[in-house]
């Protein structure tokens, strides 16, 4: 085929591609989720990072240490919960959340390296950030929640 129809499969390649990646982000885009939801999927996401460490497979660190920062958005709901129940200290809440996404990235910094020594010093600080948030405020958000 001519340059011209070079061009044109390349540009149409391009296009297929960026249209099946928008067709994809729009079905990966995930629906919300309640708080109580999303911590269960982020203790899998520490399953999966812990077996990572004991198998010493650093892929399985890196896919659990990147899913902790994706996971689905806050429902209002549940945001709205969250608020309520804590006015003012939403800021605290907000700084052990923030703890436990950097530090997550830095997991996943570390798997990518194979630095095993890295891996464990950060996933200790993620594990505080979460314990100290739970410690902080596990209990009454979730009496909130059922009661
Ligand atoms: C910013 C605060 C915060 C951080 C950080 C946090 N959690 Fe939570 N977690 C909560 C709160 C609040 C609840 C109670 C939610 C409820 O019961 O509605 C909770 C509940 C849970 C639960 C119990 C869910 C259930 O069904 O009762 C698990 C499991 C959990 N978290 C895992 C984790 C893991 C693993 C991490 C760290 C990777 C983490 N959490 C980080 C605030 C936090």
């Amino acid at each position: 085929m001519g340059i011209i129809g070079v061009v044109t499969v390349i540009i149409s390649i391009f296009m297929g591609m960026s249209l099946y990646e928008s067709n994809e982000s729009e079905k990966a885009e995930p629906e919300s989720q309640e708080l109580h939801n999303i911590m269960r999927l982020l203790m899998l996401d520490i399953h999966t990072i812990n077996e990572g460490i004991y198998t010493q497979n650093f892929d399985l660190i890196e896919t659990g240490a990147a899913n902790i920062n994706q996971h689905a958005p806050l429902s209002d709901q549940s945001r709205q919960l969250v608020m309520d129940t804590l006015g003012e200290r939403m800021a605290q809440f907000g700084e052990f959340d923030d703890v436990v996404h950097s530090y997550a990235d830095s997991i996943r910094d570390a798997a990518i390296e194979k630095n095993m020594g890295r891996v464990l010093e950060q996933y200790r600080i993620v594990e505080q950030g979460c314990v100290s948030c739970h410690a902080a405020f596990q209990n009454e958000i979730r009496q909130a929640r059922i009661q």
